[in-house]
């Protein structure tokens, strides 16, 4: 196939294995210490010759793609054609495996491989770092979808510094029915913030930091370390909006999890798992247990978005 048919780029999705959230920002955003784990699940995005732009979504979770101008794979190739002054004529088709609203990134990394399939599509050569500022302005977590591996996110998430790691991290996703919106959880945690005195706003919540035993845990490859370590401030939110979550992490934790949380706003739950073996033993007592649609296993950390053809 070459380059004039169309473009796939493979995008993972991600799962946060520190999320500190700070303080309401005067943006209407919060400060972070967000460590992004790129894990095993991926989207295709593939771009080909259109006479305008158009998207189209297969897979089981398509129904709930929108193909409306919120599309951040149609944002983003219209950012990409507006940024080189030419039409964004394309046709888009993402293959999609990453659950929709799940709290893995899913939308995001439609827009990574979307900047990326277009960039190779049209042959506009657009250098890393203008691709990346391109990702942070269509969202927090776009940039690290186009870089993959791990990396502590700062600012809003999009400020990446690459994280070092060790080995290989075996993962089980409880995915759910339905999804969370992340603006919702976020609204959440400072509502629960606001009720236990804490306050919400940038002055009254401690500055995130990020966690250097979870570093150590990471470049070591020590997964019970890292299941000492893993946290996530926005899960008490995505629980208070979906009670039933503690369910299934109760079913993974039952079943031989080292760690059990809820994936970034949630509402997909994240199994660490000490091994391949393990990872399957829990995805199964997931599934049995009717407290999640399907369970998922994998590893991390997977590369960042990536050409696969053309
Ligand atoms: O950047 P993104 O479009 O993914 O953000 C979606 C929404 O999530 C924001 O509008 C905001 O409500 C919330 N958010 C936030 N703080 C962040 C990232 C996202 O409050 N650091």
């Amino acid at each position: 196939m070459s380059a004039a048919d169309g473009v796939t780029a493979r995008v993972p999705a991600k799962v946060n294995v520190q999320l500190a959230v700070g303080g309401l920002r005067p943006d209407g955003f919060h400060g972070l210490a967000n460590v992004f784990l790129a894990v095993g699940l991926y989207d295709e995005v593939t771009a080909s010759p259109a006479a305008e732009l158009r998207v189209t979504v297969s897979g089981p979770d398509a129904r709930h793609v929108p193909l409306d101008d919120s599309n951040l794979a149609a944002r983003a190739a219209r950012l990409l054609a507006e940024r080189h002054g030419r039409a964004p004529h394309v046709s888009l088709h993402i293959v999609k495996d990453i659950p929709v609203a799940g709290g893995m990134a899913g939308g995001s990394a439609d827009a990574a491989g979307a900047l990326l399939a277009c960039d190779a599509l049209w042959g506009t050569r657009t250098p890393r770092d203008e691709l990346l500022a391109c990702c942070a302005e269509l969202g927090s977590d776009v940039p690290f979808a186009l870089v993959g591996g791990a990396a502590l996110g700062q600012g809003r998430g999009e400020l990446l510094t690459p994280v070092e790691t060790g080995g290989t991290f075996h993962w089980v996703f409880a995915l759910a029915d339905g999804g969370l919106s992340t603006p919702a959880v976020y609204r959440e945690c400072d509502r629960l913030r606001e009720t236990s005195g804490t306050g919400a706003g940038i002055d009254s919540v401690p500055e995130p930091r990020p966690s250097q035993r979870l570093f150590d845990a990471l470049r070591t490859g020590d997964a019970e370390e890292l299941a000492i370590s893993v946290s996530n401030d926005l899960q008490p939110a995505a629980l208070s909006l979906r009670p039933s979550l503690s369910d299934t992490l109760k079913t993974g934790t039952a079943a031989g999890a080292l760690a059990a949380l809820v994936s970034g706003s949630g509402p997909t739950c994240a199994f660490l798992a000490s091994d391949a073996r393990s990872a399957e033993a829990i995805a199964s007592a997931l599934e049995e247990s009717g407290h999640c649609r399907s369970a998922r296993t994998t590893t991390a950390p997977a590369p960042g978005a990536t050409l696969i053809h053309g």
